[in-house]
């Protein structure tokens, strides 16, 4: 199967943060990609901006290498990788100062009605520092529009702050929050599988659903980011953004059409639904984790504090919680969610676990019956798997088997999975919102995060530690036992 393109409009793209390590690993690989499937045209243009001295030629040599680092072999094919040097540009431009503007304002003026993208991927300290010089050099044309990344500050008081100087240059409809979640393939195939299938949506209720699982796990560790992560945790790193972002998708009201707004209104109620967490309340239903030497991705691995070169910190590297929706679709159906570094394997998936049968017409010889469990397997193999009970095949009486319907979906479709950010990339110069967060979304979730981080910073207790390799912290188990039910583990039915 082919992928279908369609090309877009010619474009100027300005990556703030050129040399960093999201340019290196996700943004270049993702326009290559683009160009060379042939969705980028001619004219466009992407330049990079950073503190740094560079020559075009300089960042292309950059660029190459990245290229060579992140992007298979076979998909560099003949002529692809200069051509698309050749659109690349750079400009040296300080982001707290003032140095580099107006050569960067020199070098888009040919083109002021052309689309102009200004991608931040830069520490959100600088956010308003840029989008501020962005307006105060007259960069913010009407078809500009800028991307951010996350973290979009670290609770409500502050991300109102990034969003308000985000804000007082760019309106909202020219913001585009980025989780890249909501870019990777599968996620945006819940909406199919929930929406362009007649099948699950009148069962998607407490009526017929025990439970729901979001299991987002690593097995790496901090990997270098240890200065950032430290003041950040896995709540904040996870939760707040990608994991409330699938719940919402798991959980919404089915929107009235894809339209950007349609689709967040949905999720902003879920949010805005959410049981808010107490002291009591965080203390019971929320644990947290650090983890420590033990063996991981097969070796030897070192714990956090020895990976942060520290003595102590309370930062969590795993987080598990059971949420709450006060509503009427899912009142006392749990959201049970985990994530954590250093886990015993990298798994993201979700698993929508319905009720058991009311009443068994087999005997005991039958076997335990088993309950139908959706299982969206986000990565890696992505698929989607439903569990079934069947009858064992052959004579000798009536004994049943649970199995999997199992759809994955590189053996159906033979084409390269897309990374995230080349279909959020797209979006932005297509101008379509639908797949990044709208500012109240971002507000909302921190409004239900805050009180978590707040019961963890008044508690005497700190994060459990737990070994490298494992599953997190016992009390993560315990969590869910309590309430009679386990962790979704693949082929573990
Ligand atoms: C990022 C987090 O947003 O997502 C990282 O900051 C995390 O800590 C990453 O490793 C996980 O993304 P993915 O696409 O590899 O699941």
């Amino acid at each position: 199967m082919v992928a279908r393109v369609i090309v877009v409009d010619a474009f100027d793209i300005v990556v703030f943060g050129a040399t960093g390590d999201l340019a290196a690993r996700k943004l270049i690989p993702a326009l290559f990609h683009r160009d060379e499937a042939g969705q980028i045209p001619q004219r466009a243009r992407i330049i990079g901006a950073s503190r740094r001295h560079l020559s075009d030629n300089e960042y292309r040599d950059l660029a190459r290498g990245w290229l060579e680092t992140h992007v298979e072999a076979e998909d560099r094919r003949d002529g692809a990788v200069p051509r698309f040097l050749g659109r690349l540009g750079y400009v040296p431009v300080q982001a707290d100062g003032d140095d580099g503007w107006e050569d960067l304002a020199a070098a888009l003026a040919d083109q002021p009605d052309r689309v102009r993208v200004f991608y931040l991927a830069t520490s959100p300290d600088l956010f308003g520092p840029i989008c501020g010089r962005i307006g105060r050099f007259g960069l913010a044309t009407a078809n500009a529009r800028v991307v951010v990344e996350k973290p979009i500050g670290k609770s409500l008081a502050s991300a109102t702050e990034v969003n308000d100087a985000i804000g007082a240059v760019f309106p909202e409809e020219r913001v585009y929050r980025i989780d890249h979640y909501l870019g990777k393939e599968t996620v945006q195939n819940l909406m199919a599988l929930r929406f362009a299938n007649s099948l699950f949506e009148p069962l998607w209720n407490s009526a017929h659903i025990d439970h729901v699982q979001i299991t987002v796990a690593e097995t790496l560790g901090v990997e270098g980011r240890a200065g950032y992560y430290d003041t950040a945790g896995a709540l904040r790193d996870m939760v707040q953004n990608h994991m409330l972002q699938l719940l919402c998708l798991v959980a919404m009201e089915p929107p009235t059409s894809l339209a950007a707004d349609a689709v967040r209104d949905e999720k902003l109620k879920v949010l805005k639904a959410l049981v808010r967490l107490t002291p009591e309340t965080a203390a019971e239903q929320t644990v947290r984790g650090q983890y420590r030497a033990g063996a991981s991705a097969g070796g030897p691995v070192k714990g956090y504090l020895e990976e942060l070169g520290a003595p102590s910190s309370r930062t969590e590297t795993f987080v598990a919680l059971k949420a709450q929706i006060a509503n009427w679709r899912w009142a006392g159906v749990p959201f049970y969610l985990r994530s954590g570094k250093r886990l015993a394997s990298r798994v993201s998936e979700i698993v929508v676990s319905f009720r058991p049968i009311p009443h068994s017409v087999f005997d005991g010889g039958a076997g335990p019956i088993g309950t139908n469990r959706l299982v969206i397997r986000l990565q890696p193999n992505e698929g989607v798997k439903l569990w079934l009970m069947i009858k064992d095949p052959g004579p000798g009486g009536m004994r049943l088997q649970h199995v999997p319907l199992d759809m994955s979906f590189a053996s159906v479709f033979n084409v390269r999975n897309p990374d995230a950010y080349e279909r959020l990339l797209m979006d932005v110069v297509r101008g379509n919102q639908t797949l990044f967060m709208r500012r109240d979304e971002v507000e909302a979730a921190w409004t239900w995060i805050d009180p978590i981080l707040d019961a963890w910073g008044a508690s005497t207790d700190g994060p459990r530690g737990y070994t490298s390799g494992t599953w997190g912290p016992s009390a993560a188990i315990a969590l869910i036992e309590r309430d009679g039910r386990t962790w979704y583990e693949e082929d573990a039915d």
